[in-house]
């Protein structure tokens, strides 16, 4: 087999950037380890920056996301039993709009299927050479792909960073906490987010719909979710209110992670995504810095194929510029908001000066509105 560009990974990654090169007339084939139904329902982020509504409306695929989407103007940042508005639109422009990550996924192979092009799903024994081969099975048959580049978004699990840890530098930090997610029906307590500092830890208010609440706790790293009565409980508790219960029908706990490699390509292989990148989930931008990355690399590959290889080579350099504003954003909202030891008083004094500030300072707000609604993506290098 033979294609121009190999994707390793049916993830957002993959698929957005499977359907920038098909856009501009590259051919690629997709490898996914999972079935559809499980890529499709697996329950991850819901926050899309700007930049990210304006590329799934170039891709031709914001109509469901205008339809269900909610898009919000402000968060709030909750602290000393009171709530700050940070008005994001009227700081920076721009707005977030809330559609779950499994939602594009839906749209994105909705589209690939639609187009006939090649999406394998369960694929196993994926072996990857930076020459440009990709061996797999798939329906119990081994393949060999050849391509002129593969694009590793396989996420942090996957394969492709690993056949070329030899070359990489790690850059990384772990958390002493996790957050345990909720999704549950239940109307939201709030028109909007609610990041809340707490001294027995943070808490996030969250939604899929206007019937669907999705929350989150600090909690334990390691640790199983807990009895539904409780979650809310403990809810209540840090954001001072009583929230809106319902049925929970989905729990799990995520670990917090701040992780780069570099450089992000080796010789015909290029890592895009949580494949190169793991942020904590407090910015919301782990999705959304995987859209930065392909966009950047479909505008190098059709570069590429006009001719020009500059691209290609700048990209890690370019990528991970971005990638770098975000991760200091994440970890900053990380440790303004989380409890890092019950009897760390003097790291939650700093906590709550830092969110007064932020909260009181329009240049401080901007900082942040700026931030969390998101850089413009970049396609110039
Ligand atoms: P993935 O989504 O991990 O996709 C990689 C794909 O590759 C997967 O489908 C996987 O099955 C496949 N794969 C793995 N190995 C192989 C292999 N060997 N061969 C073929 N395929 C393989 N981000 C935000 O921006 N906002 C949020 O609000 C947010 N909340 C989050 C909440 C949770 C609970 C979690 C876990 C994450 C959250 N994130 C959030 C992060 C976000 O979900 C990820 O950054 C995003 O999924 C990255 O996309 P990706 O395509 O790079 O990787
Ligand atoms: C959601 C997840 C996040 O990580 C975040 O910062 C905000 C919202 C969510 O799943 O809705």
């Amino acid at each position: 087999m033979r294609t121009q560009v190999a994707i390793v990974g049916g993830g957002p990654a993959g698929l957005m950037l499977g359907r920038l090169l098909e856009l501009r007339g590259i051919e690629s084939v997709i490898l996914e380890a999972r079935d559809r139904g499980y890529v499709q329902q697996r329950v991850r982020a819901g926050v899309l920056e700007q930049a990210t509504m304006d590329l799934m409306d170039e891709v031709g695929l914001g109509e469901r996301m205008h339809a269900e989407g909610l898009v919000h103007e402000g968060v709030e940042l909750r602290f000393a039993g009171e709530s700050h508005r940070i008005a994001l639109k009227e700081l920076t422009g721009r707005a977030i709009t809330i559609y779950g990550q499994q939602e594009v996924v839906k749209d994105l192979i909705g589209a690939r299927l639609a187009s006939g092009l090649p999406l394998y799903f369960e694929v196993s024994d994926v072996e990857v050479d930076v020459a440009g081969r990709v061996a797999f099975t798939h329906q119990d048959e081994r393949h060999v792909l050849e391509a002129d580049v593969i694009a590793g978004c396989d996420g942090f699990h996957g394969v492709c960073r690993p056949a070329i840890a030899d070359v990489l530098t790690v850059y990384e930090r772990e958390y002493p906490f996790g957050w345990m997610g909720i999704l549950a029906e239940a109307a939201p307590s709030s028109d909007e987010l609610i990041y809340a500092h707490h001294e027995r830890g943070f808490a996030l208010a969250s939604l899929r719909s206007p019937r669907i609440t999705r929350m989150y706790l600090q909690c334990e790293p390691g640790e199983e979710p807990w009895e539904d009565e409780a979650i809310w409980d403990e809810l209540d508790r840090r954001f001072g209110m009583a929230v809106n219960r319902g049925p929970i029908f989905e729990k799990g706990v995520t670990p917090m992670r701040s992780f780069v490699v570099e450089p992000m390509q080796h010789e015909r292989l290029f890592l895009a995504g949580d494949a190169a990148h793991i942020v904590p989930p407090t910015g919301a931008k782990g999705l959304n810095t995987a859209m930065a990355d392909v966009y950047l690399l479909a505008h190098a590959l059709e570069a590429f194929y006009q001719g020009d290889g500059s691209g290609l080579e700048a990209y890690s350099r370019v990528a991970l510029e971005r990638v770098w504003r975000v991760q200091h954003f994440s970890w900053w909202m990380t440790a303004m908001l989380h409890r890092f030891g019950s009897d760390d008083d003097f790291g939650l004094k700093l906590q709550l000066s830092q969110l007064r500030f932020t909260t009181t300072s329009v240049a401080q707000a901007t900082a942040l509105a700026e931030n969390y609604a998101g850089m413009p993506f970049r396609a110039t290098w």
